[in-house]
């Protein structure tokens, strides 16, 4: 006995402990970053692009009409810009249309064609033949449809300060974890809630992210999965789950993109939520390969999509208390250049 308490005490002892510490350590980081690499490298969009996988498809149309619908909106567009966007569009498009259908997101993209063809007109430029052919490519009737009209630029127009309202507003939002569970959410107010949270800007505007509502027993063992609803997890009426489309991307420059446009699309949620007067409570997904992959059996949520976060939400009680949460002050939150002019 007082042989082994000299062993564990000894300096030897100590540090292979540390070692072996350290190396643990290491190799579940390398395992779980090895386990994100594998499920983006199987489900992004390479340039090898799959063009039968309609969502890939779609996520270059609206990737390329951005592109087009960008450069209009830049202080001087240069005329005859981007040849070789209009010709992968129109490829992609008239790929579209062979394999798919002609819906929103074709309408969508052929309107930024428009959009290129009405900026020349009203500028009395000629568009370049090379560029023309690619253009003529397409069925020019699909310009009559309403939904190109939705395409390209506006005019900026100035909103009045509306920083008084916004700021009470955002200040009187809390996370809730005591929720009514006899108050229902309509179909009605979730639409009205999803058109708030669909403006979340997202790059290049590929929309990729999802909200996908659960209730019942299958949000009970989602719930099982999540390790931070302890005491609560049996008010909550119901549960989303953010997730992001990993098709929506093309390098490996963009692995953590997925999660930046996640959580704005997850706070516009939560404030479109406060906003119709309802409350909310964000949920950590900070979880383990193995509780990720039973999510996906669980929710039935396709495994090219990643799991971003969860929501819990509802009305609160109205006998229900939320933890103050302070903030820090505010130097903690922001720094400015020594010449700056914001002074
Ligand atoms: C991404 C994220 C994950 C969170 N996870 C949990 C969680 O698992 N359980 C929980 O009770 N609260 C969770 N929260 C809520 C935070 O505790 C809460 O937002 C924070 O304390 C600030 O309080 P407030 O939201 O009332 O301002 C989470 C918040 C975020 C943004």
């Amino acid at each position: 006995m007082l042989m082994k308490n000299l062993i564990r005490k000894s300096k030897i002892y100590l540090a292979l402990k540390k070692i072996k510490r350290n190396l643990s350590e290491k190799l579940s980081l390398v395992s779980v970053f090895y386990y994100d690499f594998k499920r983006f490298k199987l489900h992004y969009t390479t340039n090898a692009l799959n063009k039968d996988d309609q969502k890939s498809l779609e996520s270059w149309l609206l990737q390329d009409k951005h592109r087009i619908e960008k450069a209009l909106s830049l202080p001087k567009p240069r005329y005859n810009f981007g040849e070789k966007v209009i010709e992968r569009l129109i490829q992609n498009l008239n790929q579209y249309e062979n394999n798919f259908c002609k819906n929103e997101v074709y309408y969508i993209a052929v309107g930024s064609i428009k959009a290129y063809v009405d900026f020349h007109k009203k500028n009395n430029v000629h568009i370049l033949d090379t560029i023309q052919s690619h253009i003529n490519r397409l069925n020019h009737e699909d310009f009559n449809n309403k939904i190109c009209n939705t395409v390209g630029v506006v005019n900026y127009k100035k909103i009045e300060d509306t920083s008084d309202f916004f700021e009470s507003f955002a200040l009187s939002r809390q996370s809730c974890r005591n929720y009514d569970m006899e108050k229902n959410i309509s179909r009605e107010q979730l639409e009205k809630i999803m058109k708030i949270t669909a403006k979340t800007p997202s790059v290049c505007n590929r929309q990729h992210w999802k909200l996908h509502v659960f209730e019942g027993e299958v949000m009970g063992e989602i719930l099982k999965l999540q390790n931070g609803n302890l005491g609560f997890n049996k008010n909550i009426p119901y549960l989303g789950v953010i997730t992001s489309d990993l098709r929506s991307f093309y390098m490996p420059d963009e692995r953590t993109q997925p999660f930046t446009d996640g959580g704005m699309f997850a706070m516009s949620f939560i404030y479109a939520l406060h906003s119709i007067g309802a409350s909310s409570c964000a949920l950590n997904w900070c979880t383990s390969k193995e509780n990720n992959e039973k999510m996906y059996k669980v929710s039935g949520i396709e495994k090219n999509e990643s799991i971003i976060m969860l929501i819990a939400f509802g009305y609160a009680k109205s006998d229900s208390k939320n933890a103050c949460s302070p903030r820090l002050n505010l130097d903690n939150f922001y720094s400015i250049n020594e010449d700056s002019t914001i002074v």
